[in-house]
């Protein structure tokens, strides 16, 4: 615990260049055989001045290729030193943010849909080789406001996906919805089931009750692993509201996703995995043999820059510096929701989240459009949601409320 500390500018820019130079380097090194280099040096710059104060910059140039998982055996060793910077992401992910206790394995993935996929594609590997599961035998389950990646993982893993009805007025879960949703799935022949828990739902940022799902599966006595989905609350859930079990604290959450691109303003492909240990080997491709240390992952290749940007955002805020940025979002939150009140417009918020999701039914079309709110469905929408993110001030708020008061 604990390994999460403020750095200064120059303390991450010293790491990132000391990790580089423990990186292969293919201008003076004899490399000869990996089917990869540094960026085309007629298209991007190599000697620029700047780059010596642009770590980040400087790593998309080296181009490491972080393929595999760094927090178990080996790995290619040519890219051993930033490697090591997503090992340590990994573990402050994990322990600092998640209050994991113990040991942990995962990767930078390309993004929350990924790390669901891996997750669901794990488990549900574990349940075909320790149980002899057969495929109509596995059931995903999700509540119905869980985002879309659950139906593409159920759809690319070929098992049965299940949505727990949600409450329109708080888009709680229920127990009763719960054992409603498995009796039904047992019904149709399933036996072992994978829940994916959401840590703020994509339109709503509401929060399931996890022991809505851990009491009812253990009062079954049904046979479950549950991930929970934080892609787009895993940066600011465990900070807005830190007493919560939605977490590694608590012992039936086996996996996360995180989304450094989404909260963490890092660039896209910068999504997290994470799970306890003994479990990544469920998803190893053994006939990745030319990779050193195998690949346990679902993407393949993928750039060690983008676990750089991550380390890099961490260190510049620090604990405390990230808990005060969450917690002026949610104050800025609060604010545009007593305006709608005002108002008397009719929207959802969970308690201490970031987005408001307002019923289109007050809403005027085109001020939807100009201020780019984003609807449940294009087709027919039932709601538009506004994400109080870093760029989403006062003032432009003020300016949609403004907008709102001339059009209605
Ligand atoms: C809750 C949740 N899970 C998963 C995802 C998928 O993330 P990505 O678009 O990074 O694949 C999203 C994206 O909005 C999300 O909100």
């Amino acid at each position: 615990m604990n390994k999460w500390k403020k750095l200064s500018q120059q303390e991450i820019r010293q790491r990132i260049f000391s990790a580089l130079s423990e990186n292969v380097d293919y201008y003076n090194e004899n490399i000869l055989g990996v089917p990869a280099s540094h960026l085309d040096d007629k298209v991007f710059y190599q000697n620029a001045p700047f780059l010596e104060d642009a770590p980040f910059l400087s790593t998309l140039i080296h181009n490491p290729n972080h393929i595999g998982c760094h927090t178990l055996g080996s790995s290619e060793s040519f890219f051993k030193g930033t490697q090591q910077i997503e090992t340590e992401v990994i573990r402050i992910c994990a322990e600092d943010i998640l209050k994991g206790e113990g040991e942990f394995d995962g990767y930078v993935a390309s993004g929350g849909t990924e790390a669901n996929l891996q997750a669901v594609w794990t488990y549900r590997n574990y349940y075909q080789q320790e149980k002899g599961a057969g495929l109509d035998e596995i059931a995903l389950i999700t509540s119905a406001d869980a985002h879309y990646s659950a139906a593409k993982a159920s759809d690319v893993l070929q098992i049965s996906f299940y949505k727990v009805p949600v409450n329109q007025e708080d888009r709680s879960i229920s127990q009763e919805g719960v054992r409603a949703t498995i009796s039904s799935a047992r019904h149709e022949g399933k036996k072992y089931f994978i829940v994916l828990a959401n840590m703020m739902t994509t339109m709503f940022g509401s929060v399931d009750d996890i022991h809505c799902y851990t009491d009812v599966l253990i009062d079954l006595s049904v046979d479950f692993k549950l991930h929970v989905d934080g892609a787009y609350g895993g940066f600011f859930y465990p900070f807005a509201r830190q007493e919560n079990d939605i977490n590694f604290s608590n012992p039936h959450v086996n996996s996360v996703t995180l989304d450094a691109h989404k909260m963490l303003q890092a660039p896209y492909g910068t999504g997290i995995f994470l799970i306890r240990k003994g479990w990544m080997h469920y998803a190893n491709t053994e006939e990745a043999s030319y990779v050193e240390g195998q690949d346990f992952t679902l993407i393949g290749s993928r750039s060690g820059a983008n676990a750089i940007a991550i380390w890099m955002i961490l260190m510049t805020y620090g604990p405390h510096g990230w808990f005060e940025k969450t917690l002026v979002l949610s104050h800025r939150t609060t604010w545009l929701c007593e305006q709608l009140e005002e108002r008397k417009i009719d929207y959802f918020r969970y308690p201490d989240a970031n987005i408001v999701t307002m019923k289109a039914s007050y809403l005027n079309p085109k001020l939807c459009k100009k201020y780019g709110l984003v609807p449940d469905n294009h087709e027919q929408a039932d709601w538009f949601k506004i994400v109080v993110m870093d760029h989403v001030t006062v003032e432009k708020l003020e300016a949609f409320l403004a907008d709102y008061d001339t059009m209605s």
